[in-house]
């Protein structure tokens, strides 16, 4: 067939799809040759597409053959990793010796009669397969080729883990369409609110962007729609999502990017448990479509319950290891460290590793640079055995404490006991990081599983040491417990706010609350802030105008939607969830962004850049912004 013409882009099935009940059909496919093996009379292509790999072979033609036959095959002798083709011809069996198990066509092979070369392809900077090999920063770079590795293991990931951009992005889709669905059943409409705006109250670096009309002034993109999303329901539009990018200028970790996606959700005379129930929901009918489990009650545990037992927020709560206060019983003891810490008013926690007493002097000194290394002073341990506490401090904890720190920990003979003592917050801090380490040191929790609870109760506000002042925990439109409202002013550290994260594995993936619609309570928790009326006005004015006229009761979420998808992937990245993400750097490998801008398109802006990037700034090696173009665009 000619390249020309347009019956050879008519597949009848994908690369994936084929299976030993189709032997006898003549198919036709399209793809990528993934490889190429010439056996001297017989060539066997692997040809790729997004849903799988078809074995292709072609036969040296016989004495008798025509022409076309021959030029054929010598076409098929030709071809090269990445060249896009179309092959047709009769399914076969590939017969019991040559079949591939790890295929889901490998019982199959397609006996070529039909080929057609769409495209060549120059040689590729890494082969699909060895992605395994190359750096992240190519692989983000080449997108297009990491994203030709195929779905491996058909439309469900497999356990543990899916191994490709391809499919991930696929579950991505699934997951969006789910939410999606769950909520237009429930009534909720999707609205889209502006990229171009004003700050938000997130609480991260803006991103800005100058304006040209309005020339010394910026737009900041939104760290969430959350004002515009209360703005909706004063508007009376009751029930509202979006699936919407949010931008945050933040330091780059695993879980995070500067530009992110929530499925982000409001709900007009709503309490807690309304908007608690609806995440269960989405959240099951997401966790089912990636053939995972969900909770049917999700537990719920409070903040200070949280911190008590984990020394986080966000516990992981696949393993126990739980902390637990131990200062009345190290009260009396001469250990220095601890007498110390309980004078200055701090607390002495510890836990237990299960089988710790075989540490080495070496581990445990590695556990202690571990604290130290998270901000904490030292770790104190000792270990249990059949013949009393032994090694570390020990000898400064008499029969009748040891008794008490058995128990209290559930202590027995082969354990060890780490202490930490500090204020409490710092001591929760060391070790809640302390007890991730050794639960993944010890092995103490299955990789595949998940472990979903809600955390509530959040204070209101905490003490900025740096700024000498209180800050909101989520954002100042969080709603506080109606019963510490009177005592806000006065204790404010004590106040209670309405809001709720569900966590799994100790990410947080959705967090929202139930809002403040009354404008004198929204004034009072600005004044706690230190938020000025002048300032407010300047910064949430429309809001707080809207918030007088007519605001119902109302509440929400927003879920990390990269954030979930990573873990229903069981991905160890974002990154590895989102076509195109950013580098730790914030750089885009392919695109090469960010880029210095030309001086025209500066002037436009009425803006100077005072120190432009150095000639071996990498990305001043990308080119640089055309004027023209910008000229096209308004044409
Ligand atoms: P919050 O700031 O908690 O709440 O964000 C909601 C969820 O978004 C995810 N997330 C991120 N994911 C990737 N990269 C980031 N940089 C990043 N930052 C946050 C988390 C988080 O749980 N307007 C409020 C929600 C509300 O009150 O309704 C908000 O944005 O999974
Ligand atoms: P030091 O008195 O500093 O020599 O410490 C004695 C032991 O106590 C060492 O093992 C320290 O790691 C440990 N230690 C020091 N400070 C703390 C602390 N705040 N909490 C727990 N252990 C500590």
């Amino acid at each position: 067939m000619q390249a020309n013409s347009d019956e050879c882009l008519k597949r009848t099935h994908s690369c994936g799809e084929l299976r030993a009940d189709d032997v006898g059909r003549r198919v036709r496919l399209c793809g990528w040759v993934r490889s190429y093996r010439d056996h001297g009379g017989v060539v066997f292509i692997d040809l790729r597409d997004r849903d799988g790999i078809t074995q292709i072979v072609y036969d040296l033609p016989g004495d008798d053959a025509d022409e076309a036959a021959r030029q054929m095959y010598a076409q098929a002798r030709a071809l090269r990793n990445e060249w896009v083709i179309s092959a047709a011809g009769a399914v076969r069996p590939r017969g019991p010796d040559r079949e591939n198990p790890k295929l889901p066509t490998g019982r199959i092979e397609v006996l070529g009669d039909d080929l057609v070369v769409l495209n060549r392809a120059a040689p590729v900077p890494f082969e699909p397969d060895e992605y395994g090999s190359v750096s992240e920063e190519m692989r983000l770079r080449y997108r297009y080729i990491d994203l030709r590795r195929p779905a491996v293991a058909g439309p469900q990931p497999r356990r543990g883990g899916i191994g490709s951009l391809m499919e991930a992005l696929r579950l991505r889709h699934g997951v969006c369409r789910t939410m999606r669905s769950v909520l237009d059943a429930e009534g909720f409409v999707e609205v889209e609110t502006p990229f171009l705006t004003k700050s938000t109250p997130e609480g991260a670096r803006d991103f800005l962007v100058p304006s040209r009309l309005q020339q010394g002034c910026f737009y900041a993109l939104p760290q969430s729609p959350q004002l515009f999303k209360q703005i909706l329901m004063i508007g009376g539009l009751d029930r509202y999502y979006q699936i919407v990018r949010c931008f945050r200028d933040e330091d780059q970790r695993a879980d995070r990017q500067p530009e992110f996606t929530q499925l982000d959700v409001e709900m007009s005379f709503a309490a807690e448990a309304d908007v608690m129930g609806v995440t269960n929901r989405i959240l099951a009918a997401a966790c089912e479509l990636a053939g995972r489990s969900f909770p049917a009650e999700p537990p719920v545990l409070s903040y200070a319950q949280a911190m008590a037992d984990y020394g986080v927020d966000a516990p992981d709560a696949r393993f126990g290891l739980l902390l637990r206060d131990v200062s009345d019983l190290v009260s009396g003891t001469e250990f220095g460290v601890f007498r110390d810490a309980l004078a200055g008013g701090g607390v002495v926690k510890a836990i237990c590793p299960p089988g710790g007493a075989r540490f080495t002097r070496k581990e445990i000194d590695g556990y202690s640079a571990h604290t130290r290394e998270h901000g904490g002073q030292g770790l104190a341990w000792c270990k249990v055995t059949a013949e009393g506490f032994a090694g570390g401090v020990a000898k400064f904890l008499p029969a009748e404490v040891q008794a008490g720190l058995r128990q209290r920990l559930g202590a027995g003979d082969g354990d060890i006991l780490f202490f930490v003592a500090d204020k409490a917050a710092a001591a929760n801090r060391v070790l809640g990081a302390l007890r991730r380490k050794l639960g993944a040191d010890l092995d103490l929790y299955d990789e595949s599983a998940a472990a979903w609870c809600w955390v509530t109760q959040f204070p209101l506000v905490e003490w900025n040491e740096d700024e000498g002042r209180w800050d909101s925990l989520h954002h100042p439109f969080t709603s506080p417990w109606p019963e510490d409202l009177s005592g806000l002013e006065a204790d404010a550290g004590a106040a209670r706010s309405r809001a709720y994260d569900i966590v799994c594995n100790g990410t947080e993936i959705a967090g929202g609350s139930i809002r403040i619609h009354s404008p004198e309570v929204q004034q009072r928790v600005f004044g706690l802030l230190g938020i000025g009326e002048a300032e407010a006005q300047a910064k949430f004015g429309f809001l707080l105008e809207a918030l007088r006229y007519g605001a119902p009761p109302h509440g929400g979420i927003a879920f990390g939607l990269d954030r979930l998808v990573m873990l229903l992937a069981g991905c160890r990245s974002i990154r590895d969830v989102i076509a195109f993400p950013k580098t730790q750097r914030g750089t885009c490998p392919l695109t090469g962004a960010p880029t210095p801008v030309g001086p025209e398109q500066l002037a436009e802006l009425d803006l100077r850049v005072v120190a432009p990037p150095s000639e071996g700034h990498p990305n001043a090696l990308h080119r640089v912004g055309d004027p023209e173009a910008g000229e096209e665009n308004e044409a």
